[in-house]
């Protein structure tokens, strides 16, 4: 239980009937507002995350601007592997880097367990005065393994995921070990970010869409199951999220979520279908149509609630993260559209 149950992000989690929609977006803070450049200053972004004033600030800028129903912790993805000294790096304007990419058993040794109290003290100290400036929900969050043994394995953003592919299929006994090293990562740093306050929590796995669905069972849902299950009994709503997912959104809710998020591919009422009502949906405006005008926003934002049709369980939100080029007064107009629907 927490202040935030009667929320309606938390009420809508749980598919109860919130007072309202409740509307958040992925990366609301960061690239697409002015403002944040200024506090992120001259370094990378993982400068800034490791400065608690500065992530807490960055982390409410969006909450200022647009009347969203949660607020979600600045951070990446990255942060814990880059906190254990794995090696991974965010290099600007590319992406999560590393050196040298995970290629072998040996580089398991590279992947030690992660301890929260010091490792990530930083991020315990931002939720702390997160927790006394907000007034609606923080979202917590971490990469799911896949996602993140992509990065490690590539050494860069790919297209294709040749090499991640290769020792999934090549070496199955090995990228076992790794991803359940990356869900034991995971579940210690979500477990720090709910004890620190977090209200909900978000798992990302962005890339498992390139997977089959067979492919997607055997090498990556039992890593992603194990981490929801050891989120269970902390009592917040568990969020997981990936896109090109719509052969896997069953999967997705079996896995153990609260909320699962559906891309702008595939229609809400599909994704009903396909979860059989099991879990809440988040989503799902395709992130391009806000650099439209806004009457063509408009129509598409009152198309998804009208498909939604006031089914509880319900987030509105991007089918993926803000564009950096987003006209931030877009994302304003759309959480007060959603705000004002069915009143
Ligand atoms: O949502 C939020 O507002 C919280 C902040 C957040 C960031 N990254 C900040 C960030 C969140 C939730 C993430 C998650 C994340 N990071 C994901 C999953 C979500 C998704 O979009 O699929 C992934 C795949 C990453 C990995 C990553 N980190 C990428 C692909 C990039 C962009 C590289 C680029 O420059 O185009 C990053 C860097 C990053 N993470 C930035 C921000 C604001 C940009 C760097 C900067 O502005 O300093």
């Amino acid at each position: 239980m927490t202040q935030y149950d009667s929320s309606p992000l938390i009420q809508a989690a749980r598919q109860q009937k919130p007072s309202h929609i409740p509307v958040w977006f992925m990366r609301q803070a960061g690239r697409s507002l002015p403002e944040y450049f200024p506090v992120r200053g001259d370094g990378t972004i993982l400068n800034a995350i490791q400065v608690p004033e500065r992530a807490a600030e960055i982390t409410l800028q969006p909450t200022r601007r647009y009347d969203v129903d949660a607020a979600i912790l600045f951070s990446d993805i990255i942060t814990p592997l880059w906190a254990i000294d794995f090696g991974i790096d965010i290099t600007p304007g590319i992406g999560p880097t590393c050196e040298k990419p995970f290629r072998s058993e040996d580089d398991l040794q590279r992947l030690r367990p992660l301890d929260p109290s010091s490792d990530l003290a930083f991020q315990h100290d931002t939720i702390k005065i997160l927790t006394e400036e907000l007034t609606i929900p923080l979202i917590g969050f971490a990469g799911a393994p896949f996602t993140l043994a992509t990065y490690m394995i590539e050494g860069k953003p790919s297209k294709t995921h040749h090499n991640t592919k290769s020792l999934m299929f090549s070496e199955p006994a090995l990228w076992h070990k790794l991803c359940d090293a990356l869900a034991d990562i995971a579940i210690a740093s979500l477990q720090a970010q709910i004890e620190a306050g977090a209200s909900a929590v978000q798992l990302f796995d962005s890339w498992a869409g390139i997977l089959h669905p067979q492919h997607y069972r055997e090498f990556v849902f039992p890593h992603s199951q194990k981490i929801l299950a050891a989120l269970k009994s902390s009592g917040v709503p568990l969020f997981h999220f990936g896109t090109n997912t719509a052969e896997l959104l069953d999967q997705f809710a079996d896995a153990g979520a609260d909320v699962v998020g559906v891309d702008w591919r595939t229609p809400l009422s599909a994704a009903r279908q396909r979860t059989n009502n099991r879990v809440a949906l988040q989503g799902n405006l395709d992130p391009s149509i806000c650099h439209s005008p806004w009457p063509v926003v408009e129509q598409e934002v009152k198309r998804i609630l009208n498909e939604n049709d006031n089914t509880p369980g319900y987030i509105f939100n991007l089918g993926h993260g803000v564009q950096p080029t987003t006209n931030p007064d877009i994302l304003a107009a759309i959480a007060k559209l959603v705000h004002s629907y069915g009143s």
